[in-house]
């Protein structure tokens, strides 16, 4: 039954045609999305990667395509020769972009069959994603995932071409290298040659693009896949994509310049949104202080508000105790909507703060010029006046309050910022709002260890002004480190890096490495830093996310061909694996005995 493509050569691609085609006779090959018999005639939507088109199979034009096409299945392979026909008023198709016009059968083959596919390709299907992931060739044959892989090309090719016109070139890093210091876990890689010895997978290319700059290489970039093995999210593979970027001689105005060009271009040419430049500029600062967040969501107001001062030396101990523990109490209020929230939706919004660490979510609520609130009974009326003034608190009001520490008060109401923003329709969701968040801190406090660690990475750059500030007080020094956040997630980041072997020892001092133990971790690009390092710095955008939000994806999993579950499997390949115990022979690699299990031996 089965018949080869012979001496056939596809003239279109079914999605393509249109009426300019008409009366052409071609030659289509694809998969079968369905079939109808209407009382002697059949019809066959074949589809390709562009799109579909209504082929007819008469047998009044052909009795033996007729018969054929009665054998003929879903997602069978065929190819259908014939001509390109108006359909009549009455069976246009306005859903279809081919809906106006139909294929007239002469000839069909049946290149190949298909088993009963296990869910239907079509749009909107409800079935579990671990399926989807199993049978990916057939979850990528739906319109909409096709379009996210299509749309990635798209991305990918705009930042390269942009980046190829503005004086940059593509250079490979190695895959099997050196662990860079990222903080994430590392993947590794034993290697046979050299037994015990492990490459690492990078986590990026960061200290290779800097040693690419010591080569006076000027502008790199890069197109390259990242690895690390960290907790999986709704954003975050354990492989991904970074669209990677290192210049020379250059400062942040330069960078933030080439990259803004190159989000317009892959925005207008990968779905035709037209992106406003420059971004705006907040500092981390801010960010934290109005959003709770080191990556806002701009698209809306309802801003946090720091009102500690209120409470310092308040007679109610959840407040004031918060504050002599060096906590903070910071507010939202939601204007307006008090009358929308039911007891049961705060007592839900309590439960989720609870979740991330809260020790409660206090409220007030005005209604007729009262406030109900369970706390209120333990403020002093100059505390209420205060707090009047402060929030101008009006009938409709509700105001939520955080008191802990600050890491915990922002994470809560910038959780809470969120999904009040959307419970309550205030988020835009047509809207690109791209910023720059700046002058984060150089370093962060971490608590188990008791000492400052890099909060981006050891090469960045302190601010020049704080420079003084690494003899003494750490906390306090910015950095020249900047992200760019797009509604909320941050799609990149980078900064400009150091390039002095005095500066870069006293920041090792300062995070308490040795300049042994820096030379043992980095040495080579120390050492590089001595051999006549330019003035440089650079970015990472990612890829995937830029993807996800430009195809309005929940999930990054929905841009990536072939991802990982959340356990970082692949159900399409059964990756990982056990493996032959020849081969963990060779690599003088012994597993205890449960682990062995998984092997083939
Ligand atoms: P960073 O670690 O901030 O910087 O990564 C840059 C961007 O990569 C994306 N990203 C991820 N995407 C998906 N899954 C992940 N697991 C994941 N991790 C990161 C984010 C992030 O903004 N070498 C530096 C860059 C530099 O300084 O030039 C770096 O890798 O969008
Ligand atoms: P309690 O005194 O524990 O009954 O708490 C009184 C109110 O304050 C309740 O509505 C709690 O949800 C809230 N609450 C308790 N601890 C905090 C906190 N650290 N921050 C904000 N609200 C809190």
């Amino acid at each position: 039954m089965l018949e080869l493509m012979g001496d056939w050569e596809r003239t279109d691609y079914c999605g393509e045609l249109g009426t300019n085609d008409l009366e052409r006779e071609v030659v289509l090959m694809g998969w079968v999305q369905a079939h109808r018999d209407h009382g002697g005639v059949i019809f066959i939507d074949i589809r390709d990667r562009e799109g579909l088109v209504q082929a007819v199979l008469n047998p009044q034009n052909s009795e033996e395509v007729h018969q054929k096409g009665e054998t003929i299945r879903d997602e069978w392979v065929i190819a259908i020769k014939g001509v390109v026909s108006r359909r009549s008023p009455e069976t246009i198709n306005p859903n279809l972009d081919t809906g106006e016009i139909e294929i007239m059968a002469s000839e069909v083959k049946i290149l190949n069959t298909s088993k009963v596919i296990p869910f239907l390709i079509e749009e909107d299907i409800n079935v579990d994603e671990l399926l989807r992931m199993k049978y990916r060739y057939l979850d990528l044959r739906r319109p909409g995932m096709k379009e996210n892989i299509i749309t990635r090309h798209k991305v990918a090719t705009a930042s390269r071409n942009y980046l190829n016109k503005e004086g940059f070139l593509e250079i490979e890093t190695p895959y099997l290298t050196r662990s860079t210091p990222e903080g994430a876990r590392d993947f590794l890689v034993p290697s046979r040659l050299n037994p015990g010895e492990f490459y690492a997978l990078p986590q990026s290319p960061q200290l290779l693009k800097q040693t690419l700059m010591v080569s006076g290489l000027d502008r790199y970039y890069q197109v390259v896949r990242c690895f690390r093995d960290e907790d999986l999210r709704a954003d975050r593979q354990p492989e991904f994509t970074q669209i990677d970027v290192e210049m020379t001689f250059i400062n942040e105005n330069d960078i933030m310049r080439v990259i803004e060009g190159m989000l317009k271009a892959i925005f207008n040419e990968a779905k035709g949104i037209k992106i406003d430049t420059p971004f705006k500029r907040i500092s981390h600062e801010e960010a934290m202080l109005k959003y709770g967040s080191d990556k806002p969501d701009t698209r809306f107001g309802l801003l946090l508000q720091d009102i500690s001062h209120i409470f310092a030396d308040s007679e109610f101990k959840v407040f004031s105790g918060a504050i002599k523990n060096g906590g903070i109490i910071k507010v939202l209020n939601l204007k307006g909507k008090a009358g929308e929230l039911s007891r049961k939706e705060i007592d839900d919004l309590t439960e989720a703060a609870k979740s991330l660490g809260a020790k409660g979510l206090a409220w007030i609520r005005v209604s007729d010029g009262e406030w109900q609130s369970p706390i209120i009974k333990f403020f002093s009326e100059e505390e209420k006046e205060n707090l009047q003034k402060t929030l101008n608190l009006e009938d409709g009001d509700i105001v939520f309050f955080g008191a802990d520490t600050p890491h915990i008060v922002n994470l809560v109401l910038s959780h809470l910022r969120l999904s009040l923003g959307e419970r309550f329709g205030m988020i835009d969701h047509n809207k690109f709002n791209f910023i720059w968040v700046e002058d984060f801190p150089l370093f962060d406090f971490d608590h188990k260890e008791k000492r400052y660690v890099a909060m981006h990475h050891p090469f960045t750059s302190p601010n020049e002004e704080d420079i003084e500030l690494l003899d003494g007080e750490h906390g306090k020094i910015r950095s020249r480190a900047y992200d760019v956040v797009l509604n909320g997630v941050e799609i990149g980041g980078g900064s400009i890096r150091i390039y002095r072997k005095d500066i870069q020892e006293k920041i090792f001092r300062a995070i308490g490495l040795s300049m042994e133990e820096a030379q043992d971790k980095f040495g080579f690009l120390l050492e590089a830093l001595e051999f006549g390092a330019p003035p440089h710095g650079g970015i990472a955008l990612g890829l995937d996310r830029i993807v996800m939000i430009i195809t309005g994806s929940q999930s990054i999993r929905d841009v990536i061909a072939f991802p990982k579950t959340q356990k970082g499997q692949c159900p399409l390949t059964e990756a990982p694996s056990g493996v032959d115990i020849n081969q963990l022979l060779e690599l003088g690699i012994k597993l205890d005995v449960k682990d062995n299990e998984k092997n083939d031996n």
